[in-house]
């Protein structure tokens, strides 16, 4: 069906259930279009007859009615965190009378509350403790001493009260640069050792304020930057002007430009399909949830380029026609919250944002959003869910966001780094843009290094340069002298690459065929002192940890997997048990891959299974000889840690 012969029938649809539903209720109307989500909302019982009676048609009445409640919805979304967030920051957690009290106020049934409640780790159903000290669990930070920092603080507060101080796990915080990180009471704290965070928990437990440090930085110059000191948004203010919207579309095709949120998808066929589409309500998203494990580019990015994010935004809206913008950005990026807040601000003061941009006809208005929580919330439909204030479980694709996305409307959903690369080819052209990458790449990426280097941080470099390279000129190589003995490159998805593979180029297509992905580009170093199937592990018991439960595949099989794994570890499989589990994991691993509902199952199996084709002795040995040849795994301290690491969520 064509899409207007089907956005008329879904109005007509949409009209005839919102009048059957007002003749049936006296007035009260009961919306769940499209999908049975717990997303129904009540309308006041006079705005109908009114609605109705001036709009005469039914499809003219759908259509009013489609819009109103897109923005009801919109704030709705909005309101429910609002909500739960002042709850929570009164009373310290959410008591059950206070959601019983929000669902009465709101007329929101109390176990959709709870369901969202319930789903995010920010949200606490249950009273924490004075201190409730995190520390994260994953790669960068067991580099560099996670478990041991957590085992020392456990013994230093092994005679506390459980309503004083609690110890546990948590995924990346996003600090992988300054690792280990932890968190107290949600502030996060860096580089720590067992004794200033023992310092800081026993301030808490006193009753004492206890404060995140955000140390003042000068803004980091970048290649990237086409303004440099000279006056900002240059692209937008031509393009107000000329509205050459195709020539945009014709420059991003000809640079190539692809998504750097993971996927590579290309970014001019991805706005090309949102602006084809007929409905006059669109939304532009920037996707700055930043979770996994290594990741911290985009948090770089905001900081010392937020000028060209928003740029990049703006941009979008006004190729795609869409008016309004959202940037979505994890809730421990306080700092880049306070930077985007004010560059928005000093938009809307020069007429940047808002209603006729620099004196034009066109809109763009553009808010933060704050994620709630979850590596699951950067799956760009289970973005949308949070937004839309449900739970973060992603959609079955398709549609795509750019057909039926935020509200149901077409949406262009990207990476931070993606927007920024657009008014750089704009402002430069394509030919510069070509120009900045090395051997055949194209353009300027950040990466991020992290683990065991000796200076972790992030770093803007041609795309297409040998990994190697970078862990050794930009990244100081490798800590204390010790031999590199794998990377990945992009986190825990794209699995663990050997030393002898060093070479391979930073390149969506030179990574695919080295059987790994440029994801993200966050290069994760190990060093010569590495157990990789405790890596594996380490990888394996993320995902889930962060699995969201939507289907069986991952629920259960990231499980199957990370229960696997941990027996491999202890040793003691018979040769004739080690070769079964060896032909399930391959199993499950296929059926992960081909029938999880989103990337998050489908890449879960990529760490051991890199482990396995790379370090196969190394494994053998823990499975069949009891043997770690870094000598980690059979520790009493390993297999203490391990009957506490049953996961994450609360
Ligand atoms: C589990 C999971 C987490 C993701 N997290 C992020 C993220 O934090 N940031 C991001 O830009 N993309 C993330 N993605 C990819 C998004 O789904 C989506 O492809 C991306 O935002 C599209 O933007 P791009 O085309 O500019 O890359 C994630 C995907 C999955 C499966
Ligand atoms: S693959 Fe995992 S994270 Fe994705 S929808 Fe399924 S259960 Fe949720
Ligand atoms: S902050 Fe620990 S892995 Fe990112």
């Amino acid at each position: 069906m064509g899409g207007f012969a089907h956005s008329v029938c879904r109005r007509g649809l949409f009209a005839y259930i919102v009048c059957t539903a007002w003749k049936s209720t006296g007035g009260v109307a009961f919306f769940a279009p499209r999908r049975e989500k717990p997303n129904a909302c009540y309308l006041h019982p006079p705005s109908l007859p009114v609605v109705c009676r001036v709009f005469s048609t039914p499809l003219r009445a759908a259509h009013l009615l489609e819009n109103m409640l897109g923005a009801f919805r919109a704030r709705r979304g909005a309101v429910i965190f609002d909500d739960l967030r002042a709850i929570q920051l009164r009373c310290g957690f959410l008591p059950q009378a206070e959601l019983q009290g929000l669902s009465q106020r709101t007329q929101t049934p109390l176990y959709q509350i709870h369901s969202v409640a319930s789903f995010y780790p920010h949200f606490h159903l249950l009273p924490p403790p004075k201190a409730e000290v995190r520390v994260c669990a994953d790669m960068s930070c067991h580099l560099n001493g996670a478990c041991e920092l957590r085992a020392d603080l456990e013994r230093r507060f092994a005679n506390s009260r459980p309503e004083d101080v609690q110890i546990r796990d948590v995924s990346c915080l996003g600090r992988c640069d300054h690792a280990p990180a932890i968190s107290i009471n949600d502030h996060i704290f860096t580089d720590v050792t067992a004794a200033h965070a023992e310092l800081i928990a026993r301030r808490a437990i006193q009753g004492n304020a206890i404060h995140e440090p955000h140390p003042e930085h000068p803004r980091i110059a970048c290649k990237a930057d086409p303004y440099g000191e000279s006056e900002k948004y240059g692209v937008v203010r031509k393009l107000t002007q000329s509205k050459g919207w195709e020539a945009v579309l014709a420059q991003l095709k000809a640079a190539e430009l692809k998504g750097m949120g993971g996927a590579g998808f290309p970014t001019s066929m991805k706005w090309d399909l949102v602006r084809q589409q007929p409905d006059p309500v669109k939304y532009v998203v920037c996707n700055a949830d930043e979770s996994e494990p290594g990741t911290i580019k985009d948090r770089f990015i905001m900081t010392n380029l937020p000028h060209l994010l928003i740029e990049g935004m703006i941009i979008s809206g006004l190729v795609t026609g869409a008016k309004r913008g959202i940037l979505y950005i994890r809730h421990e990026y306080h700092l880049q919250e306070e930077i985007l807040g004010a560059e928005i601000r000093r938009c809307y003061g020069q007429g940047l944002l808002g209603k006729g941009l620099l004196g034009s006809d066109m809109d763009f208005d553009l808010e933060v959003f704050v994620s709630p929580g979850g590596y699951i919330c950067g799956e760009e439909s289970a973005l949308i869910e949070a937004l839309e204030g449900h739970r973060a479980e992603p959609r079955n694709k398709p549609p795509f966001p750019g057909q039926i996305g935020l509200w149901q409307k077409p949406t262009v959903i990207n990476n931070v780094e993606t927007f920024i690369n657009v008014p750089q080819i704009l402002a430069r052209g394509v030919d510069w843009f070509v120009s900045q990458g090395a051997g055949g790449s194209r353009g300027l990426k950040f990466v991020a290094v992290s683990g065991h280097v000796t200076h972790p941080g992030i770093f803007e470099v041609p795309m297409g340069v040998p990994i190697g390279d970078i862990i050794l000129n930009h990244a100081g190589g490798l800590r204390s002298g010790r031999q590199l003995k794998a990377f990945a490159p992009s986190g825990p998805s794209s699995g663990y690459l050997p030393a002898s593979m060093a070479d391979v180029r930073l390149d969506f297509k030179a990574l695919a065929e080295a059987g790994s992905m440029l994801g993200s580009g966050a290069i994760v170093v190990c060093d010569d002192t590495t157990c990789m199937l405790d890596m594996a592990l380490n990888a394996v018991r993320f995902y889930r940890n962060e699995s969201c439960g939507k289907c069986v595949p991952c629920r259960v099989g990231s499980q199957k997997m990370a229960d696997m794994v941990v027996r491999w570890t202890q040793g003691g499989v018979p040769e004739t048990q080690y070769r079964a589990d060896l032909a399930l994991l391959a199993e499950l691993s296929e059926a992960m891959s081909l029938t999880s509902i989103c990337g998050l199952g489908q890449i879960a199996p990529a760490p051991i299974q890199s482990v396995l084709k790379h370090f196969r002795t190394e494994v053998d040995a823990h499975v069949l000889h009891g043997q770690c040849p870094s000598g980690i795994c059979f520790t009493p301290a390993a297999r203490a840690g391990e009957a506490q690491r049953v996961g994450i969520r609360p």
